[in-house]
C-alpha cells in the first residue's frame, strides 16, 4: 500500500470529512498567487484541451484556471472548502462556471456533482487527507464523476505537501502503486504533472469455490467452510 501505515484508518469526521477546512492559512487562496503546481497542469491544459472538454476543478484558490479556460471549454465547476474563494469566485459571473463548497472527500460530493468531466483537476491530492477512508472516498467520488476514459490530473510538487499528516505525502511510486486495488491507469504527462486515468472496472475473475460460517474467537480459524458449486463458463 501507498502510505506508511501511520496514518489513521478513519477520523470519525462524516459531516465535514478532510484536514484544516477551516484554517483560512490553507484553505483560503482567493488572494493568492496560482501556486507552481497549478500553472504546470494549466501550461499542459493550453495544450492539450478540447473545446467539449468539461473540467472539475477541485480547489480553486483564485479561480484563475477557470477565467483561462472558460471560452476554451464546455463546462467547468469548482470545489472549494472557503467561504471567501467561493465569493471570489462569483464576483468574476464567469459563463459555464460555478463553483460548490463542499470537501471532496465528503459523500454529499455524489448528491452535489450531477456531470461527468474529461479532466478532473487536483494538485493537492492527498494533501487534504484527514484518514485513509476519507482520502479513498474522494478517490472513488473522482473515478465517479470522470466520464469513460476522464484523468484526473495532478502535479508531483503538490502531490509531495500533506497539510496536517505526513502520511499522506506522497510522490509518483506510490500513486502508481493504488494502480493494484483501483481501476486507474497512473503515468507521466511531464516531468511534474501526472494522469491517473479512469480504466473500465476488471471482472472478478476467481471463482468462488467456498463459503464460510463462524470464525472461533481469534478471528482465524473458520468453523465449517462450505464447498460452491462452480459452474462451468
Ligand atoms: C493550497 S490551496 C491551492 C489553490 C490552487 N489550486 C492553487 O494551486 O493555486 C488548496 C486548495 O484546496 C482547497 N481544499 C482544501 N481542502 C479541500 C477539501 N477537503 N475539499 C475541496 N477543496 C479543498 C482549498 O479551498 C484551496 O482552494
Amino acid at each position: 500500500m501507498s502510505f506508511c501505515h501511520d496514518e489513521l484508518e478513519i477520523c470519525g469526521n462524516m459531516d465535514m470529512p478532510g484536514a484544516a477546512i477551516d484554517v483560512d492559512r490553507y484553505v483560503d487562496y482567493s488572494r493568492m498567487e496560482v501556486t507552481e503546481d497549478q500553472q504546470r497542469i494549466m501550461q499542459y491544459l493550453h495544450r492539450h484541451i478540447a473545446p467539449n472538454d468539461s473540467i472539475l476543478h477541485v480547489g480553486i484558490g483564485n479561480s484563475d484556471l477557470a477565467a483561462q479556460f472558460f471560452n476554451k471549454t464546455s463546462l467547468i465547476e469548482g470545489l472549494t472548502v472557503s467561504d471567501r474563494e467561493l465569493e471570489y469566485a462569483r464576483s468574476f459571473d464567469l459563463p459555464n462556471y460555478s463553483v460548490h463548497l463542499l470537501s471532496k472527500h465528503s459523500r454529499e460530493f455524489l448528491l452535489l456533482i450531477s456531470n461527468k468531466f474529461d479532466y478532473i483537476i487536483d494538485n493537492n491530492l492527498p494533501s487534504f487527507a484527514c484518514c485513509r477512508y476519507h482520502f479513498f472516498t474522494m478517490m472513488d467520488n473522482y473515478l465517479w464523476a470522470l466520464k469513460p476514459g476522464g484523468k484526473i490530473i495532478t502535479d508531483e510538487s503538490g502531490l509531495n505537501w500533506a497539510c496536517k499528516d505526513p502520511s499522506f505525502v506522497m510522490n509518483y511510486q506510490g500513486l502508481s502503486k493504488l494502480q493494484e486495488f483501483l481501476p486507474i491507469k497512473v503515468s507521466r504527462l511531464t516531468d511534474m504533472v501526472i494522469a491517473v486515468e479512469k480504466q473500465s472496472r476488471p471482472k472478478h475473475n476467481r471463482p468462488v469455490t467456498k463459503s464460510y460460517r463462524l470464525c472461533r474467537k481469534n478471528g482465524r480459524d473458520i468453523i465449517e467452510p462450505r464447498g460452491v458449486e462452480v459452474k462451468q463458463q
